[in-house]
């Protein structure tokens, strides 16, 4: 049996915008998600846009039941910065109601709530005007976040201030997923910093406000692996790592940007405008966990193309095919488990072995339906094998130091996933689209054997 640290958290992941539903209710104010929905449907998989979620807004109660029926002791989810202060200012005080009696009523279950403040939901009032290429944007985030702690900060311990904070500048900026769908890699650079200080003047207002709870990030990782051990590739490789992940894990954990990515962005004129105590403020201001977003790694090698100056990432390394990689062939991503034992390693060995949890991880599947058996109950495997294999990394970086404390699929029930909607299905629970209707997996009633074990067999 390996079995897994005592108060290890077990747990499923979501967010506010894909999973309460009711986006332009209740005096929610719209975001960039429920915006653009109205301005093109036809973008999103069969047109499904924001309100066509799980609707925890009104069944969270039914909902943290089926939390309770698979053992789940924890739930990340976010609020919706747009539904708690519609015009970034006035509290609306039906969320403040709904917020609390829904993290009081996982608190009751035995359901720890950690609670993020931002997943990709971009008030509009603030992109209106320039959203996060402002600097403004960064107060405006440090407002919202601080009221947050001050109103709910009774009722949740651990807070997280930005879920993968990169995909949002990624894609809004530079690959066309999200709003506003541009490709310029300066305002990405822009952005990014930008959230960066945003995130940490989030953090310094929770250790002003002396909160009794923990502050901490989600970032997304997918540790690189170079194609050869030559120079050329190694370089690509420690490129890739400084610009999608070292970018947010130093200054969050350490409190340093590292001088590569500072040399890299100078020498392509990248480098975004700051302010005088902006360095200080990140040295001051680093977060007590971090969780981490695994699906897949990264194969890289050198770029064939040099652009100057760079207009993408892609410009400093390409992506080429591992031979060896197996592949998720509902959803085509790379399955390589034995990733998660690097990163538990990189953690305990750069960043100071601080304390962190696997926030995501699972498999998505299209057309899902066709696995089910007579009975009506999807019979998984597949997502069985998926996370049993990855558990088996993470025990063995468990064992040998590393301080994780904890595992949460990515997710609950079947969710909206933005412009892909629902095509790749990732839940315990499968959500029938006709009725609404929430049905156990077979990979729901192997999880509830996990933590009831605390272990894998
Ligand atoms: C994660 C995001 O990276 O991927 C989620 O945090 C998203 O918001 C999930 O829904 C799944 O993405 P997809 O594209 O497979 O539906």
């Amino acid at each position: 049996m390996k079995k897994f640290p005592k108060s290890f958290l077990w747990g499923a992941a979501t967010s506010a915008p894909q999973s309460e539903g009711h986006s332009s209710l209740n005096g929610k104010s719209p975001s960039t998600w429920d915006k653009w929905y109205e301005l093109a449907p036809e973008k999103f998989q069969k047109d499904q846009g924001p309100e066509h979620t799980t609707n925890m807004y009104e069944l969270y109660h039914e909902d943290i039941k089926r939390m309770k029926e698979i053992h789940m002791n924890s739930y990340r989810t976010s609020i919706a910065w747009t539904r708690l202060l519609p015009d970034g200012k006035t509290i609306n005080q039906e969320a403040v109601d709904f917020y609390r009696d829904y993290f009081k009523e996982l608190q009751e279950n035995g359901v720890k709530p950690i609670i993020n403040l931002f997943h990709f939901d971009m008030p509009w009032w603030l992109m209106e005007k320039g959203g996060w290429e402002t600097r403004a944007s960064v107060d405006a985030f440090a407002y919202y976040a601080k009221t947050c702690f001050e109103l709910f900060g009774d009722l949740v311990d651990d807070w997280t201030t930005f879920n993968e904070p990169m995909v949002h500048v990624e894609c809004g900026y530079l690959y066309g997923y999200h709003y506003p769908a541009i490709h310029d890699f300066k305002k990405a650079v822009q952005v990014g910093y930008h959230t960066l200080m945003a995130h940490t003047l989030a953090v310094k207002a929770f250790k002003e406000g002396s909160h009794s709870g923990k502050i901490g990030i989600i970032l997304n990782v997918s540790p690189c692996y170079p194609r050869s051990q030559s120079k050329e590739d190694l370089q690509a490789a420690e490129l890739a790592d400084l610009l999608n992940t070292k970018s947010f894990l130093d200054p969050a954990v350490l409190g340093t940007i590292p001088a590569g990515l500072i040399d890299c962005l100078r020498q392509n004129q990248l480098l975004p405008v700051t302010e005088a105590n902006d360095l200080e403020e990140i040295k001051q201001n680093t977060v007590d966990f971090i969780g981490m977003n695994y699906y897949q790694p990264s194969r890289v090698q050198a770029p064939k193309e040099v652009n100057k100056p760079a207009v993408s990432p892609a410009d400093f390394y390409d992506h080429y095919d591992w031979p060896d990689k197996k592949i998720n062939p509902y959803r085509g991503w790379e399955i390589y488990p034995e990733a998660l034992y690097d990163v538990a390693m990189m953690i305990k060995n750069e960043y100071k072995n601080i304390l962190w949890y696997v926030s995501e991880n699972g498999m998505g599947v299209a057309d899902e339906e066709r696995f089910m058996d007579a009975s009506g109950m999807i019979q998984d495997d597949y997502r069985i094998e998926f996370m049993e294999d990855h558990l088996t990394q993470l025990h063995k970086g468990i064992e040998a130091g590393s301080n994780c404390f904890g595992y949460h699929s990515w997710t609950f029930i079947d969710c909206w996933s933005w412009l892909n909607g629902y095509k790749n299905r990732y839940g315990f629970y499968q959500l029938d689209l006709n009725n609404d209707q929430r049905r156990l997996k077979k990979s729901g009633l192997w999880f509830k054997e996990l933590v009831d074990q605390n272990g894998l067999k």
